[in-house]
């Protein structure tokens, strides 16, 4: 299963800007603007996290640029690039190709624009500049004060607001009606009130809880407060019996649905590895788990890309189980 369908945020991503969930000041605007796409301007979109600004920006590389937008769309996120040389390099092998033909122009979506430094913020203005031929961007930030004057001079500005309750709970049943889940009222308010308008994070709790089989008060009390160890568990014994694939998309399912931090992912696997520590049997394997565990805590602190680590992680604890047999002494 790809995550797409794994995980429910994306799954009932809107498509259309019709689809999207309120904002419908921004989406009539945006629809004004869009009724002829070749004067489309540079866009910063502001707002808290998971009430819909990736998702109108997508709609938007959709409408205009048809069928292949995702040829044409570059998506990168400014925290996660080292630095603004990367992002002038993405960006310059992105335009260096012009013959575009039946689109107006490339459109780049830069995440997180807040977290560049003022420096990077004004380097980053001159590639806009000097790209505006064959580029438009949508610049995206929790925080449009924290975006440097001439950026946002150059930008229409869209201010997204969080969520009402009823658009929350509307959304979330909606949802459950297509996956066909019994859910309570009761329930759904008690996850808006947890999540305060943060549709992403509202969705992700909704999974978490449907897979106790109803969402009620009981499915999200426990979703809200989950068992994690367990599941990491699970996940630690399908990796050392070579399962890496399950393990990874298990792996996935807790760290992204459930939100549970990579670090304390690796603080669970730890203690679950020295649970049956004791028992002697592979201590030399499980002193090498151990580590490994180590290694890759380290690596997170230092900053290193959390789900690409993981993976690694989980790569390595296969390769340990085959050599000790450490998966299949279970
Ligand atoms: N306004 C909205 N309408 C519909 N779905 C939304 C909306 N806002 C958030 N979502 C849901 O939450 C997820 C994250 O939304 P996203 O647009 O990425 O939020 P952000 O504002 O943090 O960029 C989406 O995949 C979608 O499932
Ligand atoms: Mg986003």
């Amino acid at each position: 299963m790809s995550i797409e369908q794994l995980m429910w945020v994306e799954k009932y991503r809107p498509k259309r800007l019709d689809d999207v969930v309120n904002q419908r000041e921004i989406v009539e605007g945006i629809k004004r603007i869009l009724s002829s796409p070749a004067g489309m301007p540079n866009m910063l979109f502001a707002g808290p996290a998971g009430v819909g600004k990736t998702t109108v920006a997508l709609c938007i590389a959709r409408e205009v640029l048809g069928e292949y937008w995702r040829d044409y769309t570059l998506e990168l996120n400014a925290s996660d690039e080292r630095g603004i040389n990367m992002v002038r390099e993405k960006v310059k092998m992105f335009t260096r190709y012009t013959s575009i033909g039946s689109i107006p122009f490339k459109i780049v979506i830069l995440d997180e624009a807040d977290e560049m430094t003022p420096e990077a913020q004004t380097a980053l203005r001159r590639i806009m500049e000097d790209s505006a031929n064959t580029s438009r961007f949508i610049l995206i930030c929790n925080y449009i004060s924290q975006i440097i004057e001439p950026i946002q001079s150059r930008c229409v500005i869209f201010r997204f607001k969080s969520l009402a309750r009823d658009d929350v709970v509307n959304h979330l049943a909606n949802i459950c009606k297509l996956e066909g889940i019994r859910y309570e009222d009761k329930a759904l308010e008690m996850i808006y009130e947890f999540t305060s308008g943060d549709l992403r994070h509202a969705i992700n709790i909704l999974q978490a809880a449907a897979s106790h089989g109803t969402v009620n008060d009981a499915s999200v009390r426990s979703a809200l407060g989950i068992s994690y160890k367990a599941r990491v568990g699970e996940v630690i014994r399908l990796a050392l019996e070579g399962n890496f694939s399950d393990a990874r998309l298990k792996m996935l399912e807790l760290t992204r649905v459930h939100g549970l931090s990579e670090r304390d992912f690796i603080k669970f696997a730890g203690e679950e590895i020295m649970k049956d520590a004791s028992n002697n049997k592979d201590a030399g394997a499980k002193s090498e788990l151990l580590r490994i565990l180590a290694e890759y805590d380290y690596r997170l602190v230092v900053g290193a890309h959390p789900d690409i680590q993981l993976a690694a992680l989980l790569a390595e604890l296969a390769r340990v189980g085959k050599i000790s047999k450490m998966g299949s002494s279970r």
